[in-house]
C-alpha cells in the first residue's frame, strides 16, 4: 500500500505540474512566460552601452567562470545579450528598476545601472546550475523594481575576523539575491579590525586577544589558550569597497559607541573614565568598560570617523550605541561635571548627548549617521536613523517621529540564532529562526500609518560571530535564510507565497552547489501515523526535494548504509524505539540527524 499523505510532498508536486520552470528569487514584479527559447551558446554575445561596461564585464566574467564561454563584445552581430541604459530623463524610473526581454533572436536588459544589475541577477537564475556551454534561456518578459530601498546583511568581524577574500564573497553572495547594503561590524569589545593610521594601537593592541573563550563556558571560564587577531588595512578596505560598488553593494561601516569598545580601551585607557588598563575581551557577552563622554574622546571619536569617512563612500555611519552600561559613568567624577555643565539629568541622557555631539560631526561632514534602537532612549536628533533590533518598538517609534528606521528585529532577522530546535544543530546562540519564520516577516509594523510607513527603510539581517568563526558555518548560517529575506524586501507584499517559494527553492539548492556556498541542507521530517498498536505508517519529507534519506530503529545515527527510504511504509515499533533520518543529497552533503518524537 502507497501513502501520500503530507502536504509538503503534495504542495511540491502540484508545483511542478504548473509547467512552471522560472525559479527567480526574490519574485519579480511581473513575468510573463512565452513560448519558444533563447539558446546560449559560446556565439553569443555582450552587447552594450558605454556607461555599461561595469555590468558588463561582471556578466562576462561570471559565465567565463561557470559557464567558460567568454562573449567577447562585438558590434553587429546577430544573437546577442544587450544592456541598455533606461533613459531616465524620459520618465522617472525607481532607482533599481529593469525589465528583461528574452526571445528567441535576443535578451535585452534595460534599466538603470543598478537596475541592469539586478537583470543580470534574474537572467542568471534562468541559466543551468551546471557547466554547460549550450542551453535554452526560456522566452520571457520581466518588469521588476524592489520593495524597500535597504536591503541589507551585516557581518560581525570583531568576535571573529574574516578574510578579504571572504568579505569578497559574502558580498558577492548578497549581490545574487539583490541585497545591496553590507553592515560591516568593525569593532566591538573583542576586537578592533579597521587600521586607522592616526592611532596606530588601536590595531597593534586592540585587534588582537590572548585567547577565545571555549563555547559557551563563562562560568567557570575556560579560554582556549590561542592568541586570535586580524584587522583590514585601510588599503584591503579600498579593495573591498570598490568590489562592492561594482555589485551595487553600499557598505555601511560600524564603529561601536560608547560602549562594545573594550578593544579600543585596551590600546588608549585613556578613552576610559578612569584611565585603568583592560585588556581585549576574550569572552563573549558585554563589558563594563566604556568610553568616557569628555571632550578629548569625542575629539579621538571624530579623528576616527574622519579616516572612516573617506574610505567608505555611502552615506550612512553607523556608531553602534546599543548595550551601554551605566556602572563606569555612575562612579565617574569627570561624568558628574558634563552633566552639571551639560544641564543633562539622567544616564541615558549621557549617551544621547555623546551620541548627538558625534552626529553633529558625521551631518558636518556631509554623511548621516545610524544608529541600533538605545540612541532613541535619550533622545535622539530629527536626522538620525535608527536599526530596530530589540524588537519592532523602536522603528516604531523613530518612523512616529519621522526618523527613518530599518527593521532588525531579533525575533526574525538575527541570523546567528539557531536554524532548529534540535539538539544536532551546530552550537548556535540560542533563539529559534527557523526558514519560514523569515519568510512570514513583514517589515512595515502594523502600527504605522500609510505616511509613518514611508520612514521604514527597509529590513536587514544580523550575523553575530561568537560562535560562527568559519567561512563555512557563516554560509550554512545565511543560506538558505537570506534567500527568503531577499524575498521580504524586494518582492512585492502580494507575491509572497511561502509554498511558491519552497518551489522556487528546488532550483536555488543546486545553485547553490553550483555556485560552491555551503548552505543549510534542510533535515528530515518524520511522520509516524498511528495504524494499530506498535504499528504505523512511516513518511519522510523534507523542504528539499530529490533529497535520499537514510533512517534508523535502533537508536544508532543513520548514515548512507543504513536503511533507505524510498516511499511511505507500514512499519512495527516498540513504545521506546524512535527513528533518527538524516538527509543526504547528491554532492554528499548532509543534514543534521532528525528524531522522531512519538
Ligand atoms: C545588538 O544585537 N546588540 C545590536
Amino acid at each position: 500500500m502507497k501513502y501520500i499523505f503530507i502536504p509538503l510532498i503534495i504542495l511540491l508536486f502540484s508545483f511542478k505540474s504548473n509547467g512552471q520552470t522560472l525559479s527567480i528569487i526574490p519574485q519579480p514584479v511581473s513575468i510573463e512566460q512565452q513560448d519558444g527559447v533563447f539558446s546560449f551558446s559560446p556565439q553569443v554575445k555582450i552587447v552594450f552601452d558605454e556607461d555599461e561596461f561595469m555590468n558588463a564585464n561582471y556578466l562576462n566574467t561570471y559565465l567565463a567562470k561557470y559557464y567558460q564561454v567568454r562573449p567577447l563584445v562585438q558590434p553587429n552581430i546577430k544573437k546577442y545579450i544587450a544592456l541598455r541604459l533606461l533613459n531616465s530623463k524620459q520618465k522617472s524610473f525607481s532607482p533599481d528598476e529593469y525589465f528583461i526581454s528574452v526571445t528567441t533572436d535576443s535578451i535585452v536588459i534595460t534599466g538603470t545601472d543598478a537596475g541592469i544589475f539586478y537583470g543580470i541577477q534574474t537572467l542568471l537564475q534562468l541559466m543551468p546550475a551546471e557547466m554547460k556551454m549550450q542551453f535554452d534561456i526560456p522566452c520571457v518578459t520581466i518588469h521588476d523594481y524592489p520593495r524597500f530601498s535597504w536591503r541589507g546583511m551585516h557581518l560581525d568581524c570583531s568576535r571573529h575576523f574574516f578574510s578579504v577574500e571572504f568579505v569578497k564573497k559574502y558580498i558577492d553572495m548578497m549581490a545574487y539575491y539583490k541585497m545591496n547594503t553590507f553592515h560591516w561590524h568593525l569593532t566591538d569589545d573583542q576586537g578592533w579590525r579597521i587600521e586607522i593610521k592616526q592611532y596606530p594601537k588601536l590595531t597593534e593592541v586592540g585587534s588582537h586577544r590572548k585567547e577565545t573563550m571555549v563555547a559557551k563556558n563563562f562560568t567557570p571560564y575556560i579560554g582556549d589558550k590561542t592568541p586570535y587577531d586580524g584587522f583590514y588595512s585601510q588599503e584591503q578596505i579600498k579593495e573591498i569597497v570598490k568590489y562592492a560598488t561594482l555589485r551595487h553593494v553600499t557598505i555601511v561601516p560600524e564603529i561601536e559607541m560608547p560602549g562594545h569598545s573594550q578593544a579600543a580601551i585596551a590600546a588608549y585607557p585613556e578613552l576610559a573614565c578612569f584611565g585603568m588598563s583592560f585588556d581585549v575581551l576574550t569572552k563573549w557577552g558585554g563589558s563594563d568598560v566604556v568610553l568616557c563622554p569628555t571632550p578629548e574622546v569625542i575629539e579621538f571619536y571624530e579623528n576616527i570617523l574622519d579616516e572612516v569617512m573617506a574610505l567608505f563612500p555611502g552615506e550612512y555611519i553607523h556608531v553602534g550605541g546599543d548595550e551601554v552600561p551605566e556602572g563606569h559613568w555612575k562612579k565617574s567624577k569627570q561624568v558628574t561635571e558634563i552633566m552639571l555643565k551639560e544641564n543633562i539629568k539622567t544616564y541615558p541622557g549621557v549617551e544621547a548627548y555623546f551620541i548627538n555631539t558625534i552626529e553633529k560631526y558625521i551631518i558636518s561632514k556631509g554623511k548621516k549617521m545610524i544608529g541600533w534602537d538605545e540612541i532613541l532612549d535619550g533622545g535622539v536628533s530629527a536626522n538620525a536613523s535608527i536599526m530596530s533590533w530589540r524588537g519592532t518598538e523602536g522603528g516604531i517609534a523613530a518612523a512616529k517621529h519621522g526618523n527613518y528606521a530599518v527593521m532588525t528585529p531579533g525575533d526574525f532577522c538575527y541570523f546567528d540564532h539557531c536554524q532548529s530546535k534540535n539538539s544536532m544543530e551546530p552550537l548556535c546562540i540560542g533563539g529559534f529562526l527557523p526558514l519560514e519564520k523569515v519568510y512570514s516577516y513583514e517589515p512595515v509594523p502594523t502600527e504605522l500609518t500609510a505616511e509613518q510607513s514611508i520612514y521604514i527603510l527597509g529590513a536587514q539581517a544580523n550575523v553575530w560571530t561568537e560562535y560562527l568563526a568559519t567561512p563555512e558555518q557563516i554560509e550554512y548560517m545565511i543560506f538558505p535564510r537570506m534567500i527568503a529575506l531577499s524575498e521580504v524586501v524586494w518582492s512585492q507584499k502580494t507575491k509572497k507565497d511561502w509554498w511558491d517559494f519552497v518551489g522556487r527553492l528546488q532550483y536555488h539548492f543546486s545553485l547553490m552547489e553550483f555556485r560552491g556556498i555551503n548552505y543549510r541542507v534542510p533535515e528530515p521530517e518524520i511522520q509516524l501515523r498511528p495504524l494499530a498498536e506498535n504499528k504505523f505508517t512511516l513518511g519522510i519529507t523534507s523542504l528539499k526535494q530529490n533529497s535520499d534519506f537514510y533512517y534508523t530503529t535502533d537508536g544508532t545515527n543513520p548514515t548512507s548504509s543504513s536503511l533507505k527510504y524510498s516511499e511511505a511504509i507500514e512499519i512495527t515499533l516498540t513504545p521506546t524505539q524512535k527513528i533518527k533520518a538524516i538527509a543526504i543529497i547528491k554532492s554528499g552533503k548532509k543534514s543534521i540527524v532528525t528524531e522522531s518524537g512519538k
